[in-house]
Protein backbone atom coordinates (compact mmCIF):
# COMPACT_ATOMS: atom_id res chain seq x y z
CA UNK A 1 0.00 0.00 0.00
CA UNK A 2 1.42 3.34 -0.80
CA UNK A 3 -0.68 6.37 0.07
CA UNK A 4 -0.61 10.10 0.47
CA UNK A 5 -2.93 11.51 3.21
CA UNK A 6 -4.17 15.02 2.09
CA UNK A 7 -5.80 17.21 4.30
CA UNK A 8 -5.67 21.03 6.15
CA UNK A 9 -3.54 20.81 9.43
CA UNK A 10 -5.68 19.42 12.50
CA UNK A 11 -7.71 17.36 9.94
CA UNK A 12 -6.37 14.24 11.80
CA UNK A 13 -3.93 12.98 9.27
CA UNK A 14 -1.31 11.92 11.91
CA UNK A 15 -4.26 10.61 13.91
CA UNK A 16 -5.41 7.73 11.36
CA UNK A 17 -1.93 7.31 9.93
CA UNK A 18 -1.43 5.31 13.44
CA UNK A 19 -4.10 2.91 12.38
CA UNK A 20 -3.43 3.07 8.60
CA UNK A 21 0.40 1.85 9.13
CA UNK A 22 -0.33 -0.76 11.73
CA UNK A 23 -3.10 -2.19 9.23
CA UNK A 24 -0.86 -2.58 5.90
CA UNK A 25 2.92 -2.99 8.07
CA UNK A 26 3.82 0.43 6.20
CA UNK A 27 5.97 3.08 7.19
CA UNK A 28 4.46 6.74 8.12
CA UNK A 29 6.43 9.43 6.53
CA UNK A 30 5.72 12.49 8.20
CA UNK A 31 7.44 15.07 6.87
CA UNK A 32 6.46 17.44 10.08
CA UNK A 33 7.51 14.48 12.58
CA UNK A 34 11.12 14.53 10.49
CA UNK A 35 11.37 18.32 10.87
CA UNK A 36 10.58 18.00 14.90
CA UNK A 37 12.93 15.50 14.94
CA UNK A 38 15.93 17.72 13.70
CA UNK A 39 14.92 20.98 15.74
CA UNK A 40 14.70 18.25 19.21
CA UNK A 41 18.03 16.97 18.12
CA UNK A 42 19.64 20.56 17.36
CA UNK A 43 21.10 19.73 14.25
CA UNK A 44 21.48 22.56 11.78
CA UNK A 45 18.64 21.80 9.84
CA UNK A 46 16.44 21.60 12.81
CA UNK A 47 17.40 25.35 13.70
CA UNK A 48 16.82 26.51 10.04
CA UNK A 49 12.95 24.92 10.38
CA UNK A 50 12.14 25.98 13.66
CA UNK A 51 12.29 29.22 12.74
CA UNK A 52 9.84 28.93 9.91
CA UNK A 53 7.53 26.54 11.61
CA UNK A 54 6.81 28.49 14.58
CA UNK A 55 5.24 31.20 12.23
CA UNK A 56 3.36 28.89 10.35
CA UNK A 57 4.73 29.33 6.90
CA UNK A 58 6.54 26.12 4.90
CA UNK A 59 10.32 24.90 4.93
CA UNK A 60 12.12 24.91 1.38
CA UNK A 61 10.47 22.04 -1.16
CA UNK A 62 14.75 21.64 -1.88
CA UNK A 63 15.22 21.01 1.59
CA UNK A 64 12.12 18.38 1.95
CA UNK A 65 12.32 17.17 -1.37
CA UNK A 66 16.22 15.85 -0.18
CA UNK A 67 14.53 14.53 3.24
CA UNK A 68 11.95 12.33 1.34
CA UNK A 69 14.30 11.27 -1.18
CA UNK A 70 17.18 10.30 1.71
CA UNK A 71 13.76 8.25 4.05
CA UNK A 72 12.46 6.57 0.84
CA UNK A 73 15.66 4.58 0.40
CA UNK A 74 15.33 3.18 3.42
CA UNK A 75 14.84 -0.68 3.49
CA UNK A 76 11.26 -0.47 5.65
CA UNK A 77 9.97 1.71 2.80
CA UNK A 78 10.33 -1.37 0.04
CA UNK A 79 6.67 -2.38 0.92
CA UNK A 80 4.82 0.78 0.44
CA UNK A 81 4.49 3.91 2.80
CA UNK A 82 2.16 6.62 3.94
CA UNK A 83 2.96 10.37 3.16
CA UNK A 84 1.44 12.31 6.00
CA UNK A 85 1.72 16.18 5.35
CA UNK A 86 3.76 15.55 1.94
CA UNK A 87 3.74 17.06 -0.59
CA UNK A 88 2.53 20.11 0.25
CA UNK A 89 3.11 22.12 -2.40
CA UNK A 90 2.86 21.67 -6.40
CA UNK A 91 6.89 21.40 -6.73
CA UNK A 92 6.73 18.87 -4.21
CA UNK A 93 3.65 16.63 -5.96
CA UNK A 94 6.19 16.93 -9.36
CA UNK A 95 9.40 15.95 -7.74
CA UNK A 96 7.87 12.43 -6.56
CA UNK A 97 6.11 12.41 -9.77
CA UNK A 98 8.88 12.72 -12.10
CA UNK A 99 10.92 10.36 -9.26
CA UNK A 100 8.53 7.90 -10.50
CA UNK A 101 7.77 7.16 -6.73
CA UNK A 102 5.05 4.78 -7.08
CA UNK A 103 1.19 5.66 -5.37
CA UNK A 104 -2.03 3.58 -5.15
CA UNK A 105 -4.42 6.08 -3.73
CA UNK A 106 -4.59 9.87 -2.57
CA UNK A 107 -7.01 10.30 0.20
CA UNK A 108 -8.35 14.07 1.44
CA UNK A 109 -9.81 14.56 4.87
CA UNK A 110 -12.08 17.39 4.45
CA UNK A 111 -12.55 19.20 7.93
CA UNK A 112 -14.05 22.75 8.00
CA UNK A 113 -11.98 25.23 9.13
CA UNK A 114 -14.68 26.08 12.02
CA UNK A 115 -13.42 23.00 13.60
CA UNK A 116 -10.02 23.07 13.80
CA UNK A 117 -8.89 25.67 15.90
CA UNK A 118 -10.45 23.38 18.70
CA UNK A 119 -8.79 20.46 17.54
CA UNK A 120 -5.52 22.21 17.54
CA UNK A 121 -5.51 23.56 21.33
CA UNK A 122 -6.83 20.64 23.12
CA UNK A 123 -3.99 18.44 21.17
CA UNK A 124 -1.55 16.70 23.39
CA UNK A 125 1.60 14.97 21.42
CA UNK A 126 4.36 12.19 22.51
CA UNK A 127 7.73 13.56 21.45
CA UNK A 128 9.15 10.64 20.43
CA UNK A 129 6.47 8.90 18.78
CA UNK A 130 4.20 11.15 17.09
CA UNK A 131 1.46 9.64 18.71
CA UNK A 132 -1.10 12.35 19.14
CA UNK A 133 -4.22 12.41 21.72
CA UNK A 134 -7.15 15.18 22.07
CA UNK A 135 -7.63 16.46 25.56
CA UNK A 136 -11.39 16.15 25.17
CA UNK A 137 -11.77 14.10 21.67
CA UNK A 138 -9.50 11.72 22.04
CA UNK A 139 -7.53 11.51 25.41
CA UNK A 140 -4.92 8.95 26.23
CA UNK A 141 -5.92 6.21 28.97
CA UNK A 142 -4.40 8.02 31.82
CA UNK A 143 -4.38 12.12 31.89
CA UNK A 144 -1.19 13.82 30.10
CA UNK A 145 1.17 10.87 29.73
CA UNK A 146 1.46 8.29 26.82
CA UNK A 147 -0.61 5.16 26.61
CA UNK A 148 2.00 3.32 25.47
CA UNK A 149 5.37 4.09 27.12
CA UNK A 150 3.95 6.12 30.06
CA UNK A 151 5.93 9.24 29.13
CA UNK A 152 4.61 13.11 29.35
CA UNK A 153 2.44 14.40 26.63
CA UNK A 154 3.51 18.05 25.50
CA UNK A 155 2.00 20.47 23.66
CA UNK A 156 3.31 21.45 19.84
CA UNK A 157 5.13 24.98 19.69
CA UNK A 158 2.86 25.72 16.64
CA UNK A 159 -0.56 25.34 17.76
CA UNK A 160 -1.11 28.88 19.23
CA UNK A 161 -3.93 30.06 17.45
CA UNK A 162 -2.75 32.76 15.68
CA UNK A 163 -0.39 30.29 14.19
CA UNK A 164 -2.89 27.77 13.37
CA UNK A 165 -4.49 30.69 11.83
CA UNK A 166 -1.29 31.17 9.39
CA UNK A 167 -0.57 27.52 8.95
CA UNK A 168 -4.72 27.17 7.18
CA UNK A 169 -3.99 30.22 5.13
CA UNK A 170 -0.95 28.47 3.62
CA UNK A 171 -2.89 25.47 3.13
CA UNK A 172 -5.47 27.46 1.43
CA UNK A 173 -2.61 28.88 -0.60
CA UNK A 174 -0.29 26.38 -1.52
CA UNK A 175 -1.23 22.92 -0.72
CA UNK A 176 -4.97 22.98 -1.60
CA UNK A 177 -4.16 23.06 -5.37
CA UNK A 178 -2.79 19.73 -4.85
CA UNK A 179 -6.53 18.52 -4.53
CA UNK A 180 -7.14 19.67 -8.17
CA UNK A 181 -3.62 18.19 -8.96
CA UNK A 182 -4.42 14.44 -7.47
CA UNK A 183 -8.34 14.67 -8.73
CA UNK A 184 -7.41 15.47 -11.92
CA UNK A 185 -4.37 13.34 -12.62
CA UNK A 186 -6.68 10.59 -11.25
CA UNK A 187 -9.64 11.08 -13.64
CA UNK A 188 -7.29 11.50 -16.40
CA UNK A 189 -7.19 7.74 -17.23
CA UNK A 190 -3.60 7.65 -16.71
CA UNK A 191 -2.48 4.09 -15.57
CA UNK A 192 0.45 5.38 -12.83
CA UNK A 193 -2.13 8.15 -11.30
CA UNK A 194 -3.11 6.93 -7.84
CA UNK A 195 -7.19 6.70 -7.21
CA UNK A 196 -8.48 9.60 -5.33
CA UNK A 197 -10.67 9.28 -2.50
CA UNK A 198 -12.28 12.38 -0.75
CA UNK A 199 -13.94 11.90 2.79
CA UNK A 200 -15.40 13.77 5.78
CA UNK A 201 -12.92 14.53 8.95
CA UNK A 202 -16.01 15.14 10.60
CA UNK A 203 -17.38 12.34 13.40
CA UNK A 204 -15.25 10.18 16.04
CA UNK A 205 -11.61 8.69 15.18
CA UNK A 206 -12.97 5.54 15.37
CA UNK A 207 -16.15 6.58 12.48
CA UNK A 208 -13.30 7.92 10.18
CA UNK A 209 -10.57 5.21 10.72
CA UNK A 210 -13.67 2.90 9.38
CA UNK A 211 -14.45 5.44 6.37
CA UNK A 212 -10.71 5.53 5.69
CA UNK A 213 -10.70 1.49 5.23
CA UNK A 214 -13.65 1.44 3.38
CA UNK A 215 -11.87 3.81 0.50
CA UNK A 216 -8.68 2.24 0.33
CA UNK A 217 -10.62 -1.09 -0.83
CA UNK A 218 -12.12 0.48 -3.32
P1 LIG B 1 2.78 18.99 10.09
O1 LIG B 1 3.30 18.35 11.31
O2 LIG B 1 2.63 18.20 8.85
O3 LIG B 1 1.43 19.73 10.48
P2 LIG B 1 0.05 19.94 9.67
O4 LIG B 1 -0.06 19.45 8.29
O5 LIG B 1 -0.23 21.35 9.88
O6 LIG B 1 -0.89 18.95 10.36
P3 LIG B 1 -1.08 18.68 11.85
O7 LIG B 1 -0.05 17.72 12.33
O8 LIG B 1 -1.23 19.96 12.60
O9 LIG B 1 -2.52 18.01 11.82
P4 LIG B 1 -2.98 16.51 11.54
O10 LIG B 1 -3.82 16.50 10.30
O11 LIG B 1 -1.85 15.54 11.60
O12 LIG B 1 -3.97 16.32 12.76
P5 LIG B 1 -3.84 15.41 14.07
O13 LIG B 1 -4.04 13.98 13.73
O14 LIG B 1 -2.64 15.78 14.85
O15 LIG B 1 3.71 20.26 9.71
C1 LIG B 1 4.14 21.19 10.69
C2 LIG B 1 5.02 22.25 10.03
O16 LIG B 1 6.20 21.63 9.47
C3 LIG B 1 4.39 23.00 8.85
O17 LIG B 1 3.63 24.11 9.29
C4 LIG B 1 5.64 23.40 8.05
O18 LIG B 1 6.28 24.54 8.62
C5 LIG B 1 6.57 22.21 8.22
N1 LIG B 1 6.38 21.18 7.15
C6 LIG B 1 5.96 19.89 7.34
N2 LIG B 1 5.90 19.24 6.17
C7 LIG B 1 6.28 20.14 5.21
C8 LIG B 1 6.39 20.05 3.79
N3 LIG B 1 6.09 18.92 3.12
N4 LIG B 1 6.79 21.17 3.13
C9 LIG B 1 7.10 22.32 3.77
N5 LIG B 1 7.00 22.46 5.12
C10 LIG B 1 6.61 21.38 5.83
O19 LIG B 1 -5.16 15.90 14.83
C11 LIG B 1 -5.26 17.23 15.34
C12 LIG B 1 -5.99 17.20 16.70
O20 LIG B 1 -7.36 16.80 16.47
C13 LIG B 1 -5.44 16.17 17.69
O21 LIG B 1 -5.52 16.69 18.99
C14 LIG B 1 -6.36 14.96 17.52
O22 LIG B 1 -6.44 14.17 18.71
C15 LIG B 1 -7.68 15.63 17.21
N6 LIG B 1 -8.55 14.81 16.36
C16 LIG B 1 -8.16 13.93 15.38
N7 LIG B 1 -9.24 13.37 14.81
C17 LIG B 1 -10.33 13.91 15.44
C18 LIG B 1 -11.74 13.73 15.28
N8 LIG B 1 -12.24 12.87 14.37
N9 LIG B 1 -12.55 14.48 16.05
C19 LIG B 1 -12.05 15.34 16.98
N10 LIG B 1 -10.73 15.55 17.17
C20 LIG B 1 -9.88 14.84 16.41
ZN1 LIG C 1 0.24 15.75 11.90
Amino acid sequence: MRLILLGPPGAGKGTQAAYITQKYGIPQISTGDMLRAAVKAGTPLGLEAKKIMDTGGLVSDDLIIGLVRDRLAQPDCSQGYLFDGFPRTIPQADALKHAGIPLDYVVEIVVPEENIIDRMSGRRVHPASGRTYHVTFNPPQAAGVDDITGEPLVQRDDDREETVRKRLAVYREQTRPLVDYYSQWAASGDKDAPAYRQLSGLGTVDEIRERIFEALQR
